[in-house]
């Protein structure tokens, strides 16, 4: 039988300062990883890290910064010997220039003209007040950081023969399309990102895979109006939120042996929110 254990292995968490990157911290730590936990919250990251029964380095690093991910990854060579699983999870919904505020303010009176009198003449097209530097801000952290991330995990796996795992947070919202404008794409980009490199790798037996969350109870729902997060809960068949640790349980089995036969793939964990 393969093992759900990840004893011997060195796992490299993005965005493990708070949210289901803390939570995937800690539970590859409980099941015998070493871990490195990088986000550009360095003091999030130290929590992140406290207490955990093994071997644990927490770094300040800004995923989107080419330079700074591979200075982080060469410290962690250095402190612990090559990776074999890197979690790109470091993702943000909103950035500055991004045109959210607009957005959010247009679906509000949509949703009040509706509730009025059923019907409504107001355009949620958030792409006409997405600046250039809102657009490049999502994509930089979600898109070019996984890819920063993962050439430096490849690089390391590959010169030392490692049969590693890359796992990257897509987000049910790449197929439902519901979501801001650049989320929804840089999510979709990240199947086809897994999907492209899992081919490349698996005459390495470097296996790439993607975790779909729904809706999860983490500090990203912050800026999300309260009323829509109720009416996103009561469209979930299991009829809640995920918890970050439900999802850091996804995380861990494709981190470990116990699902070497997947590549390629995405682990859907949306409470049934859309089927994929
Ligand atoms: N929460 C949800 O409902 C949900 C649903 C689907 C997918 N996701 C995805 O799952 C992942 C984790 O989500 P979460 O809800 O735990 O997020 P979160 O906002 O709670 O945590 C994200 C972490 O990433 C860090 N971060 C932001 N920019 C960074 C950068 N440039 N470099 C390094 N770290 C950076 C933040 O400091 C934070 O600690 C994200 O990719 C998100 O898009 C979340």
């Amino acid at each position: 039988m393969q093992e759900l254990s990840l004893q011997g292995k060195v796992a490299v968490v993005t965005g493990a300062g708070q949210g289901m990157g803390r939570a995937s911290t800690r539970l590859l730590s409980e099941r015998g990883a070493a871990v490195a936990a990088l986000d550009v919250n360095a003091s999030g990251a130290e929590q992140t890290i406290e207490g955990l029964p093994g071997r644990a380095l927490a770094l300040a690093c800004d995923v989107s910064d080419s330079a700074a991910v591979n200075d982080a990854f060469a410290e962690i060579e250095s402190a612990f010997g090559a990776i074999s699983v890197l979690v790109n999870n470091a993702g943000i919904g909103r950035a500055p220039g991004d045109g959210s505020d607009e957005m959010y303010g247009l679906m509000a009176k949509r949703d009040a003209e509706l509730a009025e009198r059923g019907a409504s003449e107001t355009h949620v097209d958030h792409i006409v007040f997405m600046e250039d530097a809102g657009w490049r801000g999502v994509l930089g952290i979600n898109l070019d950081g996984a890819f920063y991330c993962s050439r430096a995990a490849v690089r390391s796996m590959a010169n030392a023969g490692i049969a590693g795992s890359i796992i990257s947070m897509a987000s049910t919202a790449a197929q439902s399309g519901e979501g801001p404008l650049h989320y929804v794409t840089s999510k979709a980009a990240i199947i086809g990102f897994t999907r492209g490199l899992a081919r490349e790798l698996g005459s390495r037996r470097i296996r790439v895979n993607a975790v779909a969350p729904g809706p999860t109870n983490t500090p990203i729902m912050d800026g999300i109006p309260e009323e829509w997060i109720k009416r996103m809960e009561s469209a979930i068949p299991l009829g809640r939120m995920a918890e970050p640790e439900e999802i850091a349980q996804a995380v861990c089995w494709l981190a470990s042996d116990a699902s070497i036969m997947c590549t390629g793939s995405v682990l859907v964990a949306n409470g049934g929110s859309y089927f994929l």
